[in-house]
C-alpha cells in the first residue's frame, strides 16, 4: 500500500494523510444506521451576460453598506437576520454557466453575487471543492426538469470556514472548519449558487466539522461520494460477515465504498473491478479480490456476493453475481430486478458519524493525482472528470 501511495499520489493529497495519520484505535466493525496549494495552469474567461445579471443582483443586495447578504441565489427562504458580524464582500469569484452544454459553457465570473443567507444556513468561505459526475450531467442539461434556474454556479462538494451564521443556526459558529455537500437533494432543486465559488450558503444540517487530520482539499473530496457509498451499502443491507462486489472500485464512489465495506461495515470479502493499471490501487484500498475488467468478465466468474454496488452502469450484469436473497444497489444506468436505484441525500449527521473513521485513518480520501486543479482550471478539471478515467476524486484547490 505504502509503495503505491508513495509512488502514485502527490504529497499534497493522499500520501500526507497516510503517512502522518495516527494509528487507528481498535474498533469492532460497526454497521452504521443512518436516516437513510496546487500549481496554476491557466485562466478562464468572463461570462458577460451571467456576470452582468449576478453583478446587478449583488450590488442591489449589498446596498450602501457594502456588506453582502441579500442576493437571491439559494433554494431556501431568504434571510431575515444574520447573527454574526463578519464582513464579507458583496461580490465574489465564481464559475458560472448560463446555458446547458459541454465544459466550454463554464465561465469565470469575477463579480458574481455572494449568495443570500437563510436563517438555518451558514455562509462558508470555500477553501476547496470537488467535482462529481452529477455536476457534468447537470451542466449538460440532463436534469433540467428539476434543476434550479440558470445561471448556475456548479458544485456540490466543499470544505471551508464559516464566516457568518443565520439566526436559527444552533451549533456552528464563525471560524468553524466544515465540509459537506451543499444541496440536500442533488437532482431535485439543487442550489443555484454552488460550491465552485468563494462563498456558498449551506444549511447547518448538511455540514459537519472537518476532521482535523484532513486538509481542506482532502475533506472537500469526500461529501457526495462518501455519503453515496455509505448510503448505498447501508440500503443494500451490508453488515459484518457479508461479501460485497464494488463495480467501479477506482472511482470517487468506489474507492470509498471499498474502504467503508471493509472498515466500517466489517464485510468478510470485498471484491472490486477496475482496469489493469488500477489493480494495485484496489489492493491498496483493501480489496480481497481485484478483478481486471479488461481481462475478466466479473459476471462469468463463479463467485457470488451478498451485495453488489454498481457505480458503472452495469445493472444487467450485476444481478447475475448476487446471491439468492442478496441486494444489488445501482447508482447509475438501467436497473434490472432485483436491483434497485439509490440516490444520495446530503446529511451532515452521516459525515459526523463517519468522522471517527476519517480521524483514525481507517478510511482515507483519495485525490486523483492529476489534481488538485487550480481554481482557474475548472474547465480542464471538468474535461478530465468527463473522460470517465478519474482515480478517486477530482479536487479544486485552493479556491481563492
Ligand atoms: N445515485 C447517486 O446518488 C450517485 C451518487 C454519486 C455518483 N453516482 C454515479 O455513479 C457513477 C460513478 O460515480 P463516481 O463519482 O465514482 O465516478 P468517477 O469517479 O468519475 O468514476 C471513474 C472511475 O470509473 C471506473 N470505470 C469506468 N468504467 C469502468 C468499468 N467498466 N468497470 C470498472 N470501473 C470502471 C474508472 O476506472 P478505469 O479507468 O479503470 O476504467 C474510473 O476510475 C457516475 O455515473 C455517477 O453519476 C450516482
Amino acid at each position: 500500500m505504502q509503495a503505491f501511495l508513495s509512488s502514485s499520489i502527490p504529497a499534497t493529497s493522499y500520501s500526507r494523510s497516510s503517512l502522518f495519520l495516527p494509528q487507528p484505535p481498535h474498533q469492532a466493525p460497526v454497521k452504521l444506521v443512518f436516516p437513510s496549494s496546487a500549481p496554476q495552469r491557466g485562466s478562464g474567461a468572463v461570462a458577460a451576460d451571467a456576470a452582468a445579471r449576478t453583478r446587478r443582483t449583488a450590488s442591489e443586495a449589498a446596498g450602501r453598506s457594502g456588506r453582502c447578504v441579500a442576493a437571491s441565489s439559494s433554494s431556501s427562504s431568504p434571510a431575515t437576520a444574520a447573527v454574526a458580524t463578519t464582513e464579507v464582500p458583496g461580490v465574489m469569484k465564481a464559475w458560472v454557466y448560463d446555458a446547458y452544454g459541454d465544459a466550454s459553457v463554464l465561465k469565470l465570473d469575477e463579480a458574481a453575487a455572494v449568495p443570500a443567507l437563510a436563517d438555518d444556513q451558514v455562509l462558508v468561505k470555500v477553501v476547496a471543492g470537488a467535482l462529481n459526475p452529477v455536476d457534468a450531467k447537470r451542466r449538460a442539461g440532463k436534469f433540467q426538469a428539476t434543476d434550479s434556474p440558470l445561471p448556475t454556479v456548479p458544485g456540490y462538494d466543499m470544505a471551508g470556514v464559516v464566516v457568518k451564521v443565520g439566526s436559527q443556526v444552533k451549533n456552528l459558529k464563525e471560524g468553524d472548519e466544515v465540509y459537506g455537500m451543499i444541496s440536500e437533494k442533488p437532482l431535485d432543486g439543487p442550489k443555484q449558487s454552488g460550491s465552485l465559488a468563494e462563498y456558498t450558503a449551506v444549511e447547518e444540517k448538511l455540514l459537519a466539522l472537518k476532521p482535523k487530520v484532513l486538509d481542506f482539499a482532502q475533506a472537500a473530496s469526500l461529501p457526495l461520494a462518501v455519503q453515496t457509498a455509505n448510503g448505498g451499502l447501508d440500503r443494500a443491507g451490508l453488515s459484518a460477515g457479508k461479501s460485497v462486489l464494488v463495480l467501479g472500485g477506482a472511482g470517487g464512489v468506489g474507492s470509498l465504498a471499498i474502504q467503508l465495506a471493509k472498515h466500517v461495515y466489517g464485510a468478510s470479502k470485498v471484491a472490486a473491478t477496475a482496469s489493469t493499471k488500477k489493480i494495485e490501487l484496489l489492493k491498496s484500498l483493501g480489496v480481497d479480490v481485484a478483478i481486471d475488467y479488461t481481462k475478466d468478465s466479473f459476471e462469468e466468474l463463479t463467485d457470488k456476493y451478498d451485495v453488489v454496488l454498481d457505480a458503472v452502469g452495469q445493472g444487467d450484469k450485476a444481478v447475475k453475481v448476487v446471491k439468492e436473497g442478496g441486494s444489488v444497489v445501482v447508482l447509475t444506468g438501467a436497473v434490472s430486478p432485483p436491483g434497485f436505484r439509490f440516490v444520495v441525500t446530503s446529511n451532515g449527521a452521516v459525515l459526523e458519524k463517519l468522522n471517527p473513521y476519517l480521524e483514525s485513518g481507517k478510511v482515507k480520501p483519495l485525490i486523483d493525482p492529476e489534481g488538485p486543479f487550480a481554481f482557474s482550471q475548472v474547465v480542464e478539471a471538468f474535461s478530465y472528470l468527463e473522460t470517465g478515467r478519474a482515480t478517486g476524486k477530482v479536487v479544486i484547490s485552493p479556491i481563492p
